[in-house]
């Protein structure tokens, strides 16, 4: 039996050298047992992800797929979306979205999809945006360029995310923009952790090391926080490192919304007695 197949695999290997020297003789036996070789290790490849992936994608764009589980959604009722979201280069505003409910439940773990994302589209990004579908905040961004080759859904996992508003300031503004300083990589510059877990209790009515007097965030009053002051337009010269830059330079298309988004935060921080 073995001798039998090493013959025919012996005869097969000939046959393709044979084959592509004179591919065009059909009629040779030699060219069927290739051909059969041939639609033999087609069908066997033809199973699985190819089909699994589904046509649509090839046919309509492509498609993300987001998977989180979710907490806060429902503080974003008046005018605010948490949405999955693409935006085309350099603008504010969505081309596309898909929400969550708001009555989603703390806890819920949710599934968003975006289909037929066309090449105009240069993120899908997981953020707030307002009823004009306009960028409030980003939690999650994928560049549609870093997936041109891929036919299949681009999955974007988020794992456990809290959406309250200060939820998403760290998500979205801390970790983004401040960290890299201020407590990721070990070093807090100023004595300042800004970190998950430890941002709020290092501002919230919180003396600055930097400026007597000042507090880093004063509950319910925005203008008087020294964090406000340096990220605003006009306090690039408060501290020794210019913080106003930082924002700008993050935050090409939502810098404004940032800040007012930070404002409103410090503006809903209860006032003690
Ligand atoms: C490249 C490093 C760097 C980044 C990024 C950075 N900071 Fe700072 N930050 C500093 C330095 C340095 C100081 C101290 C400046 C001084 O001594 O005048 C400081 C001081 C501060 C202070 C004052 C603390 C106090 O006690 O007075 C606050 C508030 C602050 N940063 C917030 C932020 C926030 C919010 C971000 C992100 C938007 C950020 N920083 C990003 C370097 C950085």
């Amino acid at each position: 039996m073995m001798s039998y197949f090493n013959h025919r695999l012996r005869r097969l290997h000939r046959c393709n050298a044979v084959v592509q020297e004179r591919s065009h003789n059909l009629g040779n036996l030699c060219n069927l047992w290739f051909l059969l070789f041939l639609s033999l290790s087609l069908v066997s490849c033809d199973s699985g992800d190819i089909v699994e992936g589904g046509y649509s994608v090839q046919d309509k764009g492509k498609v993300v797929k987001l998977t989180a589980r979710v907490s806060g959604v429902g503080s974003w009722a008046n005018g605010y979306s948490v949405a999955l979201a693409g935006f085309a280069k350099d603008d504010k505003y969505a081309t596309m979205q898909r929400a969550l409910p708001v009555s989603t439940a703390d806890g819920t773990d949710v599934t968003l999809t975006l289909n037929n994302i066309t090449e105009q589209i240069s993120t899908v990004e997981f953020a707030i945006t307002d009823n004009l579908r306009k960028r409030i905040i980003t939690l999650g961004r994928i560049a549609m360029a870093d997936y041109e080759d891929q036919q299949d859904t681009i999955r974007m996992d988020l794992g456990t995310i809290d959406l309250t508003m200060f939820g998403a300031l760290q998500q979205g503004l801390f970790n983004v923009a401040c960290i890299q300083c201020h407590g990721g990589n070990g070093r807090s510059a100023a004595g300042l952790d800004l970190t998950e877990g430890h941002a709020r209790e290092n501002l919230v009515d919180v003396p600055s090391t930097r400026r007597e007097g000042m507090m880093r965030v004063v509950s319910g009053d925005a203008p008087s926080s020294l964090l406000h002051q340096i990220l605003s337009e006009g306090g690039e010269g408060i501290l020794g490192y210019n913080h106003t830059e930082v924002v700008s330079s993050q935050f090409k298309e939502n810098a404004e919304e940032v800040r007012d988004l930070l404002d409103e935060w410090i503006g809903t921080l209860k006032v003690e007695n």
